[in-house]
Protein backbone atom coordinates (compact mmCIF):
# COMPACT_ATOMS: atom_id res chain seq x y z
CA UNK A 1 0.00 0.00 0.00
CA UNK A 2 1.36 3.69 -1.30
CA UNK A 3 2.39 5.13 2.32
CA UNK A 4 0.90 8.29 3.39
CA UNK A 5 2.19 11.00 5.21
CA UNK A 6 1.80 11.77 9.23
CA UNK A 7 -1.18 14.36 8.44
CA UNK A 8 -3.11 11.22 6.69
CA UNK A 9 -3.20 13.42 3.46
CA UNK A 10 -2.18 11.16 0.47
CA UNK A 11 0.75 12.59 -0.65
CA UNK A 12 -0.91 13.26 -4.16
CA UNK A 13 -2.87 15.83 -3.39
CA UNK A 14 -5.78 13.14 -4.19
CA UNK A 15 -8.95 13.67 -1.74
CA UNK A 16 -8.44 11.89 1.53
CA UNK A 17 -9.90 8.82 1.33
CA UNK A 18 -9.37 7.92 -2.02
CA UNK A 19 -7.91 4.20 -2.39
CA UNK A 20 -3.95 4.80 -4.49
CA UNK A 21 -3.47 2.92 -7.57
CA UNK A 22 -1.49 0.11 -5.67
CA UNK A 23 -4.28 -0.58 -3.36
CA UNK A 24 -7.56 -0.47 -6.25
CA UNK A 25 -5.10 -3.00 -8.04
CA UNK A 26 -4.98 -4.64 -5.16
CA UNK A 27 -8.39 -4.80 -4.36
CA UNK A 28 -9.01 -5.59 -8.45
CA UNK A 29 -6.62 -9.11 -8.38
CA UNK A 30 -7.92 -10.29 -5.44
CA UNK A 31 -11.77 -9.75 -6.90
CA UNK A 32 -10.31 -11.65 -10.51
CA UNK A 33 -8.60 -14.46 -8.37
CA UNK A 34 -12.14 -15.25 -7.37
CA UNK A 35 -13.07 -16.14 -10.86
CA UNK A 36 -15.35 -13.79 -13.27
CA UNK A 37 -17.46 -17.48 -13.23
CA UNK A 38 -18.33 -16.93 -9.09
CA UNK A 39 -18.90 -13.54 -9.50
CA UNK A 40 -22.47 -14.06 -11.20
CA UNK A 41 -25.37 -14.19 -9.19
CA UNK A 42 -23.08 -14.56 -6.21
CA UNK A 43 -21.49 -11.42 -6.39
CA UNK A 44 -23.22 -10.06 -3.55
CA UNK A 45 -22.56 -12.86 -1.05
CA UNK A 46 -18.78 -12.00 -2.09
CA UNK A 47 -16.74 -9.82 -3.22
CA UNK A 48 -18.68 -6.54 -5.12
CA UNK A 49 -17.05 -3.69 -3.21
CA UNK A 50 -19.17 -0.46 -2.41
CA UNK A 51 -18.02 2.32 -4.52
CA UNK A 52 -15.05 3.39 -3.02
CA UNK A 53 -14.40 6.73 -1.76
CA UNK A 54 -15.97 8.10 0.83
CA UNK A 55 -17.49 10.89 -1.19
CA UNK A 56 -21.42 10.60 -1.22
CA UNK A 57 -21.62 10.97 2.99
CA UNK A 58 -22.85 8.00 4.33
CA UNK A 59 -22.67 5.56 1.84
CA UNK A 60 -20.62 2.73 3.15
CA UNK A 61 -16.55 3.11 1.26
CA UNK A 62 -13.81 1.46 1.37
CA UNK A 63 -11.90 2.10 4.38
CA UNK A 64 -9.18 4.48 4.52
CA UNK A 65 -5.92 2.30 4.26
CA UNK A 66 -7.07 -0.63 4.39
CA UNK A 67 -6.48 -2.98 1.09
CA UNK A 68 -9.04 -5.72 2.11
CA UNK A 69 -12.46 -5.87 0.29
CA UNK A 70 -15.30 -4.60 2.35
CA UNK A 71 -17.05 -7.03 4.52
CA UNK A 72 -19.99 -7.51 2.41
CA UNK A 73 -23.81 -7.14 3.14
CA UNK A 74 -25.63 -10.21 4.70
CA UNK A 75 -26.78 -11.93 1.59
CA UNK A 76 -30.36 -12.71 2.69
CA UNK A 77 -31.02 -8.99 2.76
CA UNK A 78 -29.57 -8.27 -0.75
CA UNK A 79 -31.06 -9.40 -4.17
CA UNK A 80 -28.35 -10.95 -6.15
CA UNK A 81 -26.12 -8.58 -8.51
CA UNK A 82 -27.97 -7.55 -11.55
CA UNK A 83 -26.11 -9.35 -14.88
CA UNK A 84 -26.15 -7.92 -18.09
CA UNK A 85 -27.83 -10.22 -20.48
CA UNK A 86 -25.72 -12.64 -22.09
CA UNK A 87 -26.46 -11.44 -25.57
CA UNK A 88 -25.00 -7.79 -24.82
CA UNK A 89 -21.69 -9.54 -23.75
CA UNK A 90 -20.63 -12.64 -25.28
CA UNK A 91 -17.35 -12.93 -24.29
CA UNK A 92 -18.05 -11.61 -20.31
CA UNK A 93 -20.44 -11.52 -18.05
CA UNK A 94 -19.46 -8.04 -17.30
CA UNK A 95 -21.49 -5.95 -19.88
CA UNK A 96 -19.01 -2.50 -18.95
CA UNK A 97 -15.39 -3.91 -19.22
CA UNK A 98 -15.34 -2.91 -22.82
CA UNK A 99 -17.80 -5.15 -24.52
CA UNK A 100 -20.09 -2.50 -24.80
CA UNK A 101 -19.89 -2.22 -28.59
CA UNK A 102 -19.74 -5.88 -29.02
CA UNK A 103 -23.72 -5.71 -28.26
CA UNK A 104 -26.05 -6.67 -31.51
CA UNK A 105 -30.03 -6.11 -30.32
CA UNK A 106 -31.30 -9.49 -29.90
CA UNK A 107 -33.76 -11.07 -32.78
CA UNK A 108 -36.95 -11.48 -30.60
CA UNK A 109 -36.72 -7.68 -29.71
CA UNK A 110 -37.78 -6.00 -33.00
CA UNK A 111 -40.38 -2.87 -32.80
CA UNK A 112 -44.22 -4.51 -32.27
CA UNK A 113 -42.66 -7.59 -30.70
CA UNK A 114 -43.66 -5.63 -27.57
CA UNK A 115 -43.86 -2.54 -26.13
CA UNK A 116 -45.32 0.48 -27.15
CA UNK A 117 -44.55 1.34 -30.77
CA UNK A 118 -46.12 -1.63 -32.44
CA UNK A 119 -44.88 -0.77 -35.91
CA UNK A 120 -41.94 -0.95 -37.17
CA UNK A 121 -41.80 3.17 -37.96
CA UNK A 122 -41.13 4.60 -34.12
CA UNK A 123 -41.04 8.08 -35.29
CA UNK A 124 -44.84 8.22 -36.50
CA UNK A 125 -44.36 9.65 -39.71
CA UNK A 126 -45.03 6.47 -41.69
CA UNK A 127 -43.56 3.82 -43.45
CA UNK A 128 -42.84 5.88 -46.17
CA UNK A 129 -41.02 9.09 -45.07
CA UNK A 130 -39.50 6.64 -42.15
CA UNK A 131 -35.71 6.72 -43.24
CA UNK A 132 -35.63 3.41 -41.82
CA UNK A 133 -32.27 3.47 -40.92
CA UNK A 134 -30.37 2.64 -37.71
CA UNK A 135 -33.16 2.88 -34.50
CA UNK A 136 -35.49 0.21 -35.72
CA UNK A 137 -34.10 -1.97 -33.11
CA UNK A 138 -34.70 0.18 -30.51
CA UNK A 139 -35.25 -1.70 -27.83
CA UNK A 140 -32.50 -3.83 -26.83
CA UNK A 141 -32.66 -4.92 -23.20
CA UNK A 142 -35.29 -7.35 -21.98
CA UNK A 143 -37.29 -5.58 -19.03
CA UNK A 144 -37.43 -8.35 -16.07
CA UNK A 145 -39.19 -11.70 -16.35
CA UNK A 146 -42.53 -11.00 -15.99
CA UNK A 147 -45.19 -13.74 -15.91
CA UNK A 148 -48.25 -13.66 -17.92
CA UNK A 149 -50.51 -13.49 -14.97
CA UNK A 150 -48.78 -10.81 -13.41
CA UNK A 151 -45.69 -9.14 -11.20
CA UNK A 152 -42.65 -9.97 -10.22
CA UNK A 153 -41.27 -7.90 -7.89
CA UNK A 154 -37.90 -9.24 -6.89
CA UNK A 155 -37.56 -9.58 -11.04
CA UNK A 156 -38.20 -6.16 -11.32
CA UNK A 157 -35.73 -4.94 -8.30
CA UNK A 158 -32.85 -6.94 -10.63
CA UNK A 159 -33.22 -4.20 -13.15
CA UNK A 160 -32.46 -1.53 -10.64
CA UNK A 161 -28.60 -1.94 -9.85
CA UNK A 162 -28.90 1.34 -6.84
CA UNK A 163 -31.16 -0.74 -4.94
CA UNK A 164 -28.56 -2.85 -4.06
CA UNK A 165 -26.70 0.20 -2.14
CA UNK A 166 -25.41 0.26 0.85
CA UNK A 167 -26.29 2.83 3.30
CA UNK A 168 -24.76 3.48 7.11
CA UNK A 169 -24.29 -0.34 6.77
CA UNK A 170 -28.09 -1.14 5.87
CA UNK A 171 -29.48 -2.32 2.26
CA UNK A 172 -30.86 1.06 1.02
CA UNK A 173 -34.89 1.39 0.98
CA UNK A 174 -35.84 4.02 -1.51
CA UNK A 175 -38.95 5.04 -0.19
CA UNK A 176 -38.54 8.73 -1.86
CA UNK A 177 -40.41 7.97 -4.82
CA UNK A 178 -42.52 11.09 -5.10
CA UNK A 179 -39.46 13.24 -5.39
CA UNK A 180 -37.81 10.91 -7.96
CA UNK A 181 -37.64 7.41 -8.59
CA UNK A 182 -34.60 5.27 -9.22
CA UNK A 183 -33.34 4.31 -12.86
CA UNK A 184 -33.34 0.64 -14.32
CA UNK A 185 -30.42 -0.36 -15.83
CA UNK A 186 -32.19 -0.61 -19.31
CA UNK A 187 -31.99 3.34 -19.14
CA UNK A 188 -28.70 3.32 -17.99
CA UNK A 189 -27.69 1.26 -21.18
CA UNK A 190 -29.58 3.47 -23.17
CA UNK A 191 -28.03 6.15 -21.79
CA UNK A 192 -24.10 5.01 -22.58
CA UNK A 193 -25.54 3.47 -25.89
CA UNK A 194 -26.54 6.99 -27.05
CA UNK A 195 -23.11 8.76 -26.26
CA UNK A 196 -21.02 5.82 -27.37
CA UNK A 197 -22.90 5.00 -30.45
CA UNK A 198 -25.36 7.91 -31.60
CA UNK A 199 -24.31 11.69 -29.96
CA UNK A 200 -24.78 14.13 -32.52
CA UNK A 201 -26.77 17.06 -32.22
CA UNK A 202 -30.15 16.29 -34.19
CA UNK A 203 -32.57 17.63 -37.13
CA UNK A 204 -29.89 19.64 -39.00
CA UNK A 205 -26.87 17.60 -40.67
CA UNK A 206 -26.61 15.42 -43.46
CA UNK A 207 -24.25 12.51 -41.32
CA UNK A 208 -24.85 9.38 -40.22
CA UNK A 209 -24.82 10.50 -35.94
CA UNK A 210 -27.13 13.46 -36.82
CA UNK A 211 -29.42 10.95 -38.33
CA UNK A 212 -29.21 8.23 -35.51
CA UNK A 213 -29.66 10.96 -32.72
CA UNK A 214 -32.54 12.24 -34.97
CA UNK A 215 -34.23 8.95 -35.38
CA UNK A 216 -33.42 8.30 -31.59
CA UNK A 217 -34.62 11.53 -30.47
CA UNK A 218 -37.83 11.23 -32.28
CA UNK A 219 -38.81 7.58 -30.91
CA UNK A 220 -38.47 8.69 -28.21
CA UNK A 221 -41.10 11.51 -29.03
CA UNK A 222 -43.60 8.80 -30.32
CA UNK A 223 -43.01 6.38 -27.46
CA UNK A 224 -44.01 9.40 -25.17
CA UNK A 225 -47.26 9.96 -27.67
CA UNK A 226 -48.17 6.26 -27.05
CA UNK A 227 -47.51 6.03 -23.44
CA UNK A 228 -50.06 9.14 -23.04
CA UNK A 229 -52.57 7.77 -25.55
CA UNK A 230 -51.92 10.71 -27.09
CA UNK A 231 -53.12 10.82 -31.35
CA UNK A 232 -49.49 11.62 -32.59
CA UNK A 233 -46.25 12.55 -32.27
CA UNK A 234 -46.60 16.19 -32.60
CA UNK A 235 -48.92 16.40 -29.66
CA UNK A 236 -45.67 15.75 -27.75
CA UNK A 237 -43.14 18.97 -26.56
CA UNK A 238 -39.89 18.04 -24.90
CA UNK A 239 -39.54 20.03 -21.77
CA UNK A 240 -37.20 20.02 -18.82
CA UNK A 241 -40.50 18.68 -16.26
CA UNK A 242 -43.61 19.28 -15.80
CA UNK A 243 -42.00 22.73 -13.93
CA UNK A 244 -41.13 23.79 -17.09
CA UNK A 245 -44.35 21.88 -19.09
CA UNK A 246 -46.32 24.19 -16.76
CA UNK A 247 -44.69 27.60 -17.22
CA UNK A 248 -44.76 26.77 -21.23
CA UNK A 249 -48.63 26.91 -20.78
CA UNK A 250 -48.71 29.60 -18.65
CA UNK A 251 -46.38 31.95 -20.80
CA UNK A 252 -47.65 31.16 -24.18
CA UNK A 253 -51.37 30.18 -23.90
CA UNK A 254 -52.03 32.15 -20.56
CA UNK A 255 -50.34 35.25 -21.77
CA UNK A 256 -52.42 34.86 -25.11
CA UNK A 257 -55.37 33.98 -23.45
CA UNK A 258 -56.09 35.18 -19.78
CA UNK A 259 -57.12 38.65 -19.12
CA UNK A 260 -58.38 41.22 -17.05
CA UNK A 261 -61.40 39.79 -14.67
CA UNK A 262 -60.49 35.99 -15.88
CA UNK A 263 -60.18 33.36 -13.69
CA UNK A 264 -57.92 30.08 -12.87
CA UNK A 265 -58.85 27.45 -10.86
CA UNK A 266 -56.13 25.26 -9.05
CA UNK A 267 -56.75 22.89 -6.15
CA UNK A 268 -55.56 23.19 -2.49
CA UNK A 269 -53.64 19.87 -3.24
CA UNK A 270 -51.33 21.50 -5.79
CA UNK A 271 -47.31 21.39 -5.64
CA UNK A 272 -46.02 25.05 -6.11
CA UNK A 273 -45.32 24.27 -9.73
CA UNK A 274 -49.09 24.34 -10.48
CA UNK A 275 -49.33 27.50 -8.54
CA UNK A 276 -46.72 29.88 -8.56
CA UNK A 277 -46.91 29.90 -12.41
CA UNK A 278 -50.61 30.89 -12.35
CA UNK A 279 -49.85 33.44 -9.89
CA UNK A 280 -47.33 35.14 -11.70
CA UNK A 281 -49.57 34.96 -14.81
CA UNK A 282 -52.57 36.30 -12.59
CA UNK A 283 -50.84 38.81 -11.25
CA UNK A 284 -49.59 40.41 -15.09
CA UNK A 285 -52.43 40.20 -16.72
CA UNK A 286 -55.30 41.35 -13.41
CA UNK A 287 -56.85 37.68 -13.46
CA UNK A 288 -57.95 36.03 -10.20
CA UNK A 289 -56.85 32.54 -8.80
CA UNK A 290 -59.15 30.23 -7.27
CA UNK A 291 -58.83 27.35 -5.16
CA UNK A 292 -60.63 24.55 -4.78
CA UNK A 293 -61.28 23.38 -1.21
CA UNK A 294 -60.34 20.03 0.44
CA UNK A 295 -62.55 17.52 2.83
CA UNK A 296 -60.20 16.60 6.13
CA UNK A 297 -59.48 13.20 4.17
CA UNK A 298 -57.47 15.29 1.53
CA UNK A 299 -60.07 15.04 -1.46
CA UNK A 300 -61.22 17.96 -3.52
CA UNK A 301 -64.88 18.94 -2.72
CA UNK A 302 -66.38 18.30 -5.80
CA UNK A 303 -69.91 20.71 -5.20
CA UNK A 304 -67.42 23.44 -4.49
CA UNK A 305 -65.22 22.64 -7.39
CA UNK A 306 -69.11 23.04 -9.08
CA UNK A 307 -69.67 25.96 -7.55
CA UNK A 308 -66.66 27.36 -8.49
CA UNK A 309 -66.29 26.92 -12.58
CA UNK A 310 -68.42 30.03 -14.16
CA UNK A 311 -68.48 31.96 -17.26
CA UNK A 312 -65.11 33.84 -16.41
CA UNK A 313 -63.56 31.19 -15.55
CA UNK A 314 -60.57 30.71 -18.37
CA UNK A 315 -58.50 27.94 -17.45
CA UNK A 316 -58.62 24.96 -14.62
CA UNK A 317 -55.27 23.45 -13.64
CA UNK A 318 -55.15 20.51 -11.23
CA UNK A 319 -52.56 17.64 -10.26
CA UNK A 320 -54.26 14.21 -10.95
CA UNK A 321 -52.75 12.62 -7.93
CA UNK A 322 -51.39 15.13 -4.74
CA UNK A 323 -47.70 14.73 -4.12
CA UNK A 324 -48.04 15.29 -0.62
CA UNK A 325 -50.90 13.00 0.48
CA UNK A 326 -51.12 11.10 -2.40
CA UNK A 327 -54.90 11.91 -2.85
CA UNK A 328 -55.82 10.82 -6.22
CA UNK A 329 -57.74 13.49 -7.61
CA UNK A 330 -60.92 12.90 -9.71
CA UNK A 331 -60.13 14.35 -12.94
CA UNK A 332 -62.84 12.97 -15.45
CA UNK A 333 -65.01 15.14 -13.14
CA UNK A 334 -62.19 18.23 -13.12
CA UNK A 335 -62.31 17.74 -16.88
CA UNK A 336 -65.68 17.36 -17.99
CA UNK A 337 -66.86 20.30 -15.37
CA UNK A 338 -63.95 22.45 -17.06
CA UNK A 339 -65.34 21.30 -20.56
CA UNK A 340 -69.12 22.27 -20.05
CA UNK A 341 -67.86 25.78 -19.11
CA UNK A 342 -65.81 26.23 -21.90
CA UNK A 343 -62.52 26.51 -19.81
CA UNK A 344 -58.79 25.04 -20.75
CA UNK A 345 -57.97 22.12 -18.78
CA UNK A 346 -54.35 21.49 -17.52
CA UNK A 347 -53.60 18.26 -15.20
CA UNK A 348 -50.37 18.23 -13.81
CA UNK A 349 -49.42 14.13 -14.18
CA UNK A 350 -46.21 14.59 -12.34
CA UNK A 351 -47.30 12.16 -9.47
CA UNK A 352 -49.63 9.59 -11.39
CA UNK A 353 -47.90 8.34 -14.46
CA UNK A 354 -45.83 6.25 -12.64
CA UNK A 355 -48.39 4.41 -10.85
CA UNK A 356 -51.54 4.20 -13.30
CA UNK A 357 -52.23 3.85 -16.96
CA UNK A 358 -53.01 7.25 -18.45
CA UNK A 359 -54.84 7.83 -21.78
CA UNK A 360 -55.04 11.61 -22.84
CA UNK A 361 -57.60 11.08 -25.70
CA UNK A 362 -60.56 9.36 -23.52
CA UNK A 363 -59.22 11.75 -20.39
CA UNK A 364 -59.65 14.95 -22.59
CA UNK A 365 -57.48 17.73 -21.05
CA UNK A 366 -56.04 20.23 -23.07
CA UNK A 367 -52.73 19.80 -21.53
CA UNK A 368 -51.27 17.25 -19.81
CA UNK A 369 -47.47 17.08 -18.12
CA UNK A 370 -45.32 14.93 -16.52
CA UNK A 371 -41.40 14.59 -15.39
CA UNK A 372 -39.19 11.99 -16.66
CA UNK A 373 -37.51 11.16 -13.77
CA UNK A 374 -40.48 10.41 -11.66
CA UNK A 375 -41.36 7.73 -14.49
CA UNK A 376 -38.16 5.83 -13.95
CA UNK A 377 -35.97 7.80 -16.84
CA UNK A 378 -33.60 10.57 -16.61
CA UNK A 379 -33.63 13.85 -14.76
CA UNK A 380 -33.87 17.06 -16.92
CA UNK A 381 -36.42 15.83 -19.23
CA UNK A 382 -40.66 15.79 -19.64
CA UNK A 383 -43.44 16.08 -21.62
CA UNK A 384 -46.29 18.79 -22.30
CA UNK A 385 -48.91 16.74 -24.24
CA UNK A 386 -51.09 19.27 -26.00
CA UNK A 387 -54.45 18.84 -28.11
CA UNK A 388 -53.00 19.35 -31.79
CA UNK A 389 -55.81 22.49 -32.17
CA UNK A 390 -54.29 24.07 -29.09
CA UNK A 391 -50.54 23.91 -29.43
CA UNK A 392 -51.44 25.16 -33.00
CA UNK A 393 -52.72 28.39 -31.73
CA UNK A 394 -50.28 28.84 -29.20
CA UNK A 395 -46.91 31.61 -29.83
CA UNK A 396 -43.60 30.28 -29.08
CA UNK A 397 -42.66 31.09 -25.48
CA UNK A 398 -38.92 31.29 -26.47
CA UNK A 399 -36.78 32.32 -29.48
CA UNK A 400 -33.77 30.54 -30.81
CA UNK A 401 -32.88 27.86 -33.14
CA UNK A 402 -35.02 24.91 -33.99
CA UNK A 403 -38.51 26.53 -33.73
CA UNK A 404 -38.13 28.88 -36.84
CA UNK A 405 -38.94 28.37 -40.07
CA UNK A 406 -37.31 31.70 -41.13
CA UNK A 407 -35.20 34.54 -39.94
CA UNK A 408 -34.62 37.80 -41.76
CA UNK A 409 -33.01 40.68 -39.84
CA UNK A 410 -36.94 42.19 -39.76
CA UNK A 411 -38.82 39.05 -38.43
CA UNK A 412 -39.37 35.59 -37.60
CA UNK A 413 -41.75 32.70 -38.62
CA UNK A 414 -41.82 29.84 -36.64
CA UNK A 415 -42.19 25.82 -37.02
CA UNK A 416 -45.47 24.09 -36.74
CA UNK A 417 -45.77 22.15 -32.93
CA UNK A 418 -43.82 20.78 -31.29
CA UNK A 419 -40.70 22.41 -32.49
CA UNK A 420 -42.39 25.47 -32.55
CA UNK A 421 -41.83 25.22 -28.37
CA UNK A 422 -38.51 23.70 -28.54
CA UNK A 423 -35.69 26.48 -28.88
CA UNK A 424 -32.23 25.69 -29.24
CA UNK A 425 -30.46 22.18 -28.23
CA UNK A 426 -32.64 20.09 -25.94
CA UNK A 427 -32.43 17.12 -24.13
CA UNK A 428 -31.30 14.73 -26.58
CA UNK A 429 -30.16 11.73 -24.58
CA UNK A 430 -32.19 12.04 -21.84
CA UNK A 431 -35.11 12.13 -24.18
CA UNK A 432 -33.92 9.22 -25.67
CA UNK A 433 -33.21 7.61 -21.93
CA UNK A 434 -37.08 8.69 -20.99
CA UNK A 435 -38.72 6.27 -23.98
CA UNK A 436 -36.44 3.30 -22.56
CA UNK A 437 -38.15 3.89 -19.11
CA UNK A 438 -41.39 4.31 -21.19
CA UNK A 439 -40.57 0.94 -22.82
CA UNK A 440 -39.68 -0.46 -19.51
CA UNK A 441 -42.29 -0.01 -17.66
CA UNK A 442 -44.61 -0.63 -20.72
CA UNK A 443 -43.40 -4.25 -20.51
CA UNK A 444 -43.85 -4.49 -17.01
CA UNK A 445 -47.55 -3.24 -17.46
CA UNK A 446 -49.23 -0.47 -15.92
CA UNK A 447 -51.82 -2.64 -15.02
CA UNK A 448 -50.00 -4.72 -13.21
CA UNK A 449 -47.96 -2.03 -11.49
CA UNK A 450 -51.40 -0.24 -10.60
CA UNK A 451 -52.72 -3.51 -8.57
CA UNK A 452 -49.12 -4.43 -7.30
CA UNK A 453 -49.12 -0.75 -5.54
CA UNK A 454 -52.42 -0.39 -4.87
CA UNK A 455 -52.14 -3.68 -2.36
CA UNK A 456 -48.72 -2.24 -1.14
CA UNK A 457 -50.18 0.37 -0.03
CA UNK A 458 -52.97 -0.70 1.66
CA UNK A 459 -50.54 -3.20 3.74
CA UNK A 460 -48.24 -0.43 4.71
CA UNK A 461 -51.38 2.19 5.47
CA UNK A 462 -52.62 -0.66 7.84
CA UNK A 463 -49.12 -1.06 9.48
CA UNK A 464 -48.14 2.40 9.60
CA UNK A 465 -51.34 3.55 11.77
CA UNK A 466 -50.45 0.65 14.10
CA UNK A 467 -46.93 2.90 15.05
CA UNK A 468 -48.09 4.75 18.48
CA UNK A 469 -48.93 8.43 17.74
CA UNK A 470 -48.69 8.37 14.38
CA UNK A 471 -51.05 10.81 12.45
CA UNK A 472 -51.48 10.14 8.44
CA UNK A 473 -52.07 13.18 6.38
CA UNK A 474 -54.31 12.59 3.78
CA UNK A 475 -56.40 9.78 4.18
CA UNK A 476 -58.77 9.76 1.34
CA UNK A 477 -60.13 6.68 -0.67
CA UNK A 478 -58.42 6.65 -3.63
CA UNK A 479 -54.80 7.29 -2.76
CA UNK A 480 -51.69 6.89 -4.86
CA UNK A 481 -47.96 5.54 -3.68
CA UNK A 482 -47.75 8.57 -0.52
CA UNK A 483 -47.79 8.00 2.82
CA UNK A 484 -47.60 11.15 4.42
CA UNK A 485 -47.09 11.69 8.10
CA UNK A 486 -46.25 13.15 11.58
CA UNK A 487 -44.69 11.32 14.66
CA UNK A 488 -45.38 12.72 18.01
CA UNK A 489 -42.35 13.68 19.93
CA UNK A 490 -40.42 13.61 17.23
CA UNK A 491 -39.82 16.41 14.06
CA UNK A 492 -40.03 15.47 10.68
CA UNK A 493 -36.44 16.11 10.33
CA UNK A 494 -35.37 13.70 13.26
CA UNK A 495 -37.19 10.92 12.22
CA UNK A 496 -36.28 11.30 8.31
CA UNK A 497 -32.52 11.21 10.01
CA UNK A 498 -33.30 8.33 12.15
CA UNK A 499 -34.68 6.43 9.48
CA UNK A 500 -31.29 7.43 7.28
CA UNK A 501 -29.79 5.75 9.88
CA UNK A 502 -30.81 2.52 9.06
CA UNK A 503 -30.90 2.93 5.51
CA UNK A 504 -34.24 3.95 4.83
CA UNK A 505 -34.72 7.58 2.42
CA UNK A 506 -38.21 9.24 2.69
CA UNK A 507 -38.30 12.75 2.47
CA UNK A 508 -38.79 15.10 5.44
CA UNK A 509 -40.24 19.00 4.84
CA UNK A 510 -42.88 20.62 2.63
CA UNK A 511 -43.03 18.49 -0.09
CA UNK A 512 -43.14 22.09 -2.64
CA UNK A 513 -47.03 22.18 -1.26
CA UNK A 514 -46.84 24.33 1.83
CA UNK A 515 -50.72 25.37 1.17
CA UNK A 516 -52.01 22.11 1.62
CA UNK A 517 -49.74 21.00 5.01
CA UNK A 518 -50.71 24.14 6.54
CA UNK A 519 -54.57 23.05 5.73
CA UNK A 520 -53.53 20.48 8.23
CA UNK A 521 -51.79 22.93 10.46
CA UNK A 522 -48.58 21.62 9.36
CA UNK A 523 -45.18 22.78 8.20
CA UNK A 524 -43.83 19.83 7.33
CA UNK A 525 -44.63 15.59 7.64
CA UNK A 526 -42.47 12.75 6.76
CA UNK A 527 -43.60 11.53 3.32
CA UNK A 528 -43.08 7.76 2.29
CA UNK A 529 -43.32 6.98 -0.98
CA UNK A 530 -43.85 4.07 -2.52
CA UNK A 531 -42.80 2.41 -6.10
CA UNK A 532 -43.58 -0.70 -8.00
CA UNK A 533 -39.96 -2.04 -6.99
CA UNK A 534 -40.58 -1.64 -3.23
CA UNK A 535 -41.36 -4.91 -1.20
CA UNK A 536 -43.60 -5.88 2.45
CA UNK A 537 -40.67 -6.11 3.74
CA UNK A 538 -39.50 -2.91 3.22
CA UNK A 539 -42.44 -1.37 4.81
CA UNK A 540 -41.94 -4.06 7.88
CA UNK A 541 -38.40 -2.55 8.34
CA UNK A 542 -39.87 1.00 8.15
CA UNK A 543 -42.83 0.39 10.55
CA UNK A 544 -39.96 -1.59 12.68
CA UNK A 545 -38.14 1.94 12.99
CA UNK A 546 -40.88 3.77 13.38
CA UNK A 547 -41.98 1.64 16.28
CA UNK A 548 -38.59 2.26 18.14
CA UNK A 549 -38.70 5.56 17.33
CA UNK A 550 -41.81 6.13 19.00
CA UNK A 551 -41.07 3.60 21.56
CA UNK A 552 -37.92 4.79 22.27
CA UNK A 553 -36.54 1.19 22.17
CA UNK A 554 -32.88 0.80 20.18
CA UNK A 555 -32.84 -1.26 17.35
CA UNK A 556 -32.41 -4.88 18.09
CA UNK A 557 -28.72 -4.54 16.74
CA UNK A 558 -27.81 -2.06 18.74
CA UNK A 559 -28.70 -4.02 21.84
CA UNK A 560 -26.55 -7.03 20.54
CA UNK A 561 -23.62 -5.08 20.41
C1 LIG B 1 -47.51 17.07 -8.45
C2 LIG B 1 -46.20 17.66 -8.92
N1 LIG B 1 -46.22 18.59 -9.87
C3 LIG B 1 -45.09 19.13 -10.34
C4 LIG B 1 -43.87 18.75 -9.85
C5 LIG B 1 -42.63 19.36 -10.40
O1 LIG B 1 -41.86 18.39 -11.03
P1 LIG B 1 -40.41 18.71 -11.55
O2 LIG B 1 -39.66 19.24 -10.37
O3 LIG B 1 -39.89 17.40 -12.02
O4 LIG B 1 -40.55 19.70 -12.64
C6 LIG B 1 -43.80 17.79 -8.84
C7 LIG B 1 -42.52 17.41 -8.25
O5 LIG B 1 -42.44 16.84 -7.20
C8 LIG B 1 -45.01 17.22 -8.38
O6 LIG B 1 -45.00 16.29 -7.44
Amino acid sequence: MASRPPSGKPPDGRPEGLPDVAMLAEMASALYSMGLEQLGDRAAEKAVPTPGPAFPTGVQSVPLGAPTLPAMPSPARLPSTPRAPAEMSPSSPYYFMGEASAWRPPADTQPGAQGLVGRDDPTGLGDSDYPGYYFIHERHRPAAPVEPSGFDVDAVRQDFPILAERVNGHQLVWFDNAATTQKPQAVIDRLVWFYTHENSNIHRAAHELAARATDAFEAARAKVAAFLGAPGPDNIVFVRGATEAINLVAQSWGRANIGAGDEIVISHLEHHANIVPWQQLAAEKGAKLRVVPVDDSGQIILAAYRELVNERTRLVAMAHVSNALGTIVPVREVVEVARAAGACVLIDGAQSVAHERVNVTTLDPDFYVFSGHKVFGPTGIGALYGKAEVLESMPPWQGGGSMIRDVTLDKSTFQAPPARFEAGTGNIADAIGLGAALDYLQRIGLDNVARYEHDLLRYATEHLLRVPGLRLIGTAPAKASVLSFVLSGHTPEQVGKALNREGIAVRAGHHCAHPILRRYGLEATVRSSLAMYNTRGEVDQLVDALRRLATGRPAANLLAR
